[in-house]
């Protein structure tokens, strides 16, 4: 009898989100995902709903088409159905307190993915997420090397204004490049994350200092950099030479931009930030355990040296 109060009393510290159970198998997890601005948001909703259907997880999706009202509408959904935990991709990073605290008062854990909040961490159980700082250092030091003692000019492609990559991202290059008095960012715009507002703003970058004097583009992800890619063809130079471009995420279109020489470089986030928040979620109902409150995901840099047409075709294969 005493083993078994000690026990349940260890369980109890342990699991401040509520009862434990078997397993994930029959749960029901709350997804707010941000919208579908990128080839690498697409993906992550395409894993995120094969992670859960694989663990016998009922998910119930809901896209937020960008908008933050809307992820806290869909949050408040949740908590009113009684879901047993949520995940949050959060379009920006503050704003977040009182919806956390509605969901922590209920007992329902919430795990971010892919972006931080500007919020105390005991309202959420972890963040699944690459080192986004990190991130931006790898591609600024890439071109730093790349181009070593030679004048080069960059234009910046910034990522949805206020979220915590696009915020990073640039926080990571500067440092980057802070040593290299060559380099220096000549202009920078957001372009959303999209690939329609990237060839936009690509465009203007080019109108206002003139091709010949863009050096390199450096775009917080992919999309933005294959649309920029796009108007740089169309102004009538070599994506890849004479504009080199760096970006992040490793979709397979920045893949296969590389295998035909119109990209340089871009750093890996990997789409699959569902299954190490599955994971956590399994531990903390079958053995009650919390997980750290980060669970850092790789960055792995991909350049013109690299198979991209093999990469290409295997991240096409797992429907990337
Ligand atoms: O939060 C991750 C970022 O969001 C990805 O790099 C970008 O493609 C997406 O829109």
């Amino acid at each position: 009898m005493k083993l078994r109060t000690t026990l349940l009393a260890t369980a109890v510290l342990l699991a401040p989100f509520g009862a434990m159970a078997a397993g994930a198998q029959g749960k029901t997890v709350g997804f707010s995902q941000i919208g579908s601005e990128s080839g690498w948001r697409a993906a992550e909703t395409t894993v995120t709903k094969q992670q859960a259907e694989e663990r016998g997880i009922d998910l119930k999706f809901a896209d937020a088409q960008q908008k933050q009202e809307n992820q806290i509408k869909a949050l408040r959904g949740f908590i009113a159905q009684g879901v047993d935990a949520i995940l949050l991709a959060p379009v920006v990073a503050t704003g977040w307190d009182e919806v956390l605290e509605e969901a922590k008062d209920a007992d329902i854990p919430v795990i971010l993915l892919d972006r931080k909040v500007d919020a105390p961490d005991d309202l959420y159980m972890t963040a699944v997420t690459s080192d986004t700082v990190y991130e931006g250092e790898v591609a600024g030091k890439w071109l730093v090397d790349h181009e070593a003692g030679k004048d080069c000019r960059v234009v910046e492609l910034q990522g949805t204004t206020g979220s915590s990559p696009a915020i990073d991202r640039k926080a990571g290059f500067e440092k980057a490049i802070a040593d290299a008095p060559n380099i220096t960012i000549v202009r920078s715009q957001t372009g959303d994350f999209t690939r329609a507002q990237g060839k936009v703003v690509m465009e203007s970058f080019l109108k206002a200092e003139g091709a010949a004097n863009i050096c390199a583009l450096y775009a917080h992800n992919d999309d933005m950099a294959v649309g920029a890619i796009q108007a740089i063809k169309e102004a009538g130079v070599k994506p890849g030479e004479d504009i080199v471009v760096v970006a992040i995420d490793a979709v397979p279109d920045m893949h296969l931009a590389m295998s035909n020489g119109e990209a340089n470089a871009t750093v890996e986030l990997t789409p699959n930030m569902a299954g190490p928040a599955f994971d956590a979620l399994e531990a903390y109902w079958t053995e009650g355990t919390m997980p750290p409150k980060w669970i850092q995901t790789e960055s792995k840099l991909y350049t013109v040296a690299d198979d991209n047409k093999a990469i290409y075709d295997m991240k096409k294969s797992l429907g990337y």
